[in-house]
């Protein structure tokens, strides 16, 4: 199943120019994390290091390399959301359980600041209520 889902996000992205994000949010998205046999996988398709593919997953917090023990809730703690409350949001998602809290550097969702991702789930102008209805 890796193999496979490695293998077609590979075909989907490989033609077009900057493949390897989209290759590894969708391999993350279908399996929940970069599995390490992906690596050698994805550079050998695109000519790129191991090392290289590497450095990619690990500089993004939002990938992961392991599978996640419950869902993770992501929250953005860079500027944008920081400036909309992003702060005292962190602190509420933190005594909740049943999820794993993340901290990411932006979502690409700063026009819909504070923002988190649940899962594979955005979440845009986050509030205490809105994350509370959210995980349940
Ligand atoms: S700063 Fe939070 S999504 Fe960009």
């Amino acid at each position: 199943m890796i193999q496979d889902t490695v293998v077609a996000a590979i075909a989907r992205h490989q033609g077009r120019e900057g493949p390897l994000l989209p290759i590894l949010h969708d391999v993350q998205h279908a399996i929940g994390y970069i599995p390490r046999e992906a690596v050698p996988e994805i550079a050998r398709a695109l000519n790129l290091s191991r090392a290289e593919v590497h450095g990619v997953v690990s500089y993004y917090h939002h990938f992961r390399t392991e599978p996640p023990v419950a869902p993770v809730l992501q929250m953005c703690r860079a500027e944008s959301c920081q400036a909309m409350g992003a702060d005292a949001l962190w602190e509420h998602a933190k005594h909740h359980d049943g999820c794993q809290l993340e901290a990411t550097y932006c979502l690409g969702l700063c026009a819909s600041s504070p923002a988190a991702m649940l899962g594979d789930r955005p979440l845009a102008r986050l509030t205490p209520e809105k994350l509370d209805e959210a995980l349940r």
